[in-house]
């Protein structure tokens, strides 16, 4: 079928303000948006620019805002989107660099913020720290999380101000929060109860929507916002 992608461009180095530019092609339902964007580079125009790697859903690096939600690309199947015109813009809230690549820095500093690593000062066993099944799935869920910034730049609290350490940071907070074998989940919790912190969420759920790990996002949120309130994990 014929298909329609506007896609936003724009380049500092030479425009003032950003444009669109329609491109028509050939695809198949089971096409992705990533392989018209390939296409698109390869036949139309070299200098279009995005960020893509593994083009399998598990770098995180494709995230853009196709038709008004964001996706993976490589994970955006033509047939799934159930029309043939695409527009393609980059995902909000982050300054833009070059057409659909942002400047990622904010959306790492609210993820390194929340310290997203294991911490026990004790010394380490002759084996493995062990903990319990039922341990373990407290916080299986949010291990799934491949660091795209979908569920971030859907949000429109984060869009009013990038201040606020967004769902992602809070996903990979939850992570170690409700691990048994973590020691630091009240320096964790004490970070995400700033003003800028976990209370900003007003649960609208476009994080937990576009998700591609389908992390159950609002769930995590609500769980760090009850470990705060009630001082346990
Ligand atoms: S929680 Fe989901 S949407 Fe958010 S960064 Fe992780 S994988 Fe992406
Ligand atoms: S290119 Fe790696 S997740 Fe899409």
């Amino acid at each position: 079928m014929e298909v329609k992608v506007k896609v936003f461009r724009f380049n500092p180095e030479q425009d003032k303000k950003p444009h669109y530019e329609t491109y028509k092609l050939e695809a198949q339902p089971t096409d992705r948006v990533l392989d018209m964007l390939e296409y698109i580079k390869g036949y139309y125009d070299g200098t279009l620019s995005f960020r893509r790697s593994c083009a399998h859903g598990i770098c995180g690096s494709d995230a853009m805002r196709i038709n008004g939600r964001n996706y993976l690309a490589c994970k955006a199947l033509l047939k799934d989107l159930h029309t043939n015109k695409l527009t393609v813009e980059p995902i909000l809230g982050l300054r833009v660099i070059k057409d659909l690549i942002v400047d990622m820095e904010k959306f790492f500093e609210h993820y390194k913020s929340v310290m997203p690593y294991f911490i026990n000062n004790d010394p380490p066993p002759a084996q493995e720290r062990l903990q319990t099944i039922e341990d373990r799935e407290r916080f299986d869920d949010t291990t799934k999380c491949i660091l795209c910034a979908c569920c971030t730049t859907s949000c429109p609290i984060f869009w009013a101000s990038d201040n606020y350490i967004g769902p992602q940071a809070i996903v990979a907070a939850h992570r170690f929060i409700f691990d048994s074998r973590d020691q630091a989940a009240a320096d964790r919790l004490r970070i995400l109860n700033d003003q800028f912190g976990v209370y900003r969420c007003h649960t609208i759920f476009n994080c937990t929507e576009c998700c591609p790990r389908e992390i159950e996002i609002t769930q995590a949120i609500g769980e760090v916002k009850a470990a705060i309130m009630t001082g346990k994990v």
